[in-house]
């Protein structure tokens, strides 16, 4: 079973997908993490953001690997655990700059599709453009979303939870930027898929919505039997 979230940034996607992995016993892919990945060896490089050979070229060289169970996913950037270092600001929104690169996509997207085809179980992606490109085969689709504020809100307290210093009106701005450059790049902006499930959470809590995908999952799962 295949199942892709999609949806912009602090919307509950990875919390959610990692509760939904667990339960299901799927593999989990943070298809943002390896954006991530690359946005860094491109920081750690002091590649220009401009030459974008350069970026392909790291992209392509770029070891990414996932390892460990979903509540406790390690990144692995060429053997090296990168895990914290790639959830900075300054690293989402490289990663953000450097996903409108087609090549990179490609690059990237293949990585997905093989890792996911792999999952014995199935898989749980997370990600921009997991029903609409990576997996549009995909057994279920979400599509979570809720209003900048109270994404910048979890935002916000988590970065502060994680002790990394920063205000909720940066935050806010930050998230607002960085959804409108996924949503209006050319090559697979963030966008829902025809048959998606759309999902509000701002007034939802985790448990409401997990619960409201679960119900999803089962139906179709039943249907498949
Ligand atoms: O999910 P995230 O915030 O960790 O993702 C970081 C950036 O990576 C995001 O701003 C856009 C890009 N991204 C993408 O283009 N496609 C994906 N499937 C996942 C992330």
């Amino acid at each position: 079973m295949i199942i892709a979230i999609d949806g912009p940034s602090g919307a509950g996607k990875s919390t959610l997908g990692k509760m939904l992995a667990k339960k299901l016993d799927l593999l989990y892919l943070d298809t943002g993490a390896m954006y991530r990945a690359v946005g860094l060896a491109v920081l750690e490089t002091g590649a220009s953001l401009e030459v974008k050979e350069k970026i392909i070229e790291l992209a392509a060289g770029a070891k990414i690997e996932l390892i460990g169970e979903p509540e406790n996913l390690q990144i692995l950037l060429n053997g090296e655990d990168v895990s914290k270092e790639i959830r900075t600001n300054e690293v989402g929104q490289t990663a953000s700059i450097i996903s409108t690169i087609s090549e990179v996509r490609k690059i990237l997207v293949e990585h997905q599709r093989t890792l996911g085809e792999r999952a014995e179980q199935g898989c749980v992606l997370d990600g921009r453009d997991i029903g609409t490109v990576v997996f549009p085969q995909a057994d279920v689709k979400f599509f979570l979303t809720a209003k900048p504020e109270a994404r910048a809100r979890r935002r916000f307290q988590e970065d502060t939870e994680k002790g990394r210093a920063t205000t909720y009106e940066r935050t806010l701005s930050e998230i607002n930027q960085r959804d409108e450059r996924d949503v209006s790049r050319e090559d697979s902006p963030l966008s829902i898929a025809e048959d998606a499930v759309v999902i509000d959470t701002s007034e939802l809590d985790l448990t409401e919505v997990f619960d409201q995908m679960m119900k999803i999952v089962s139906e179709v799962q039943t249907a498949k039997r």
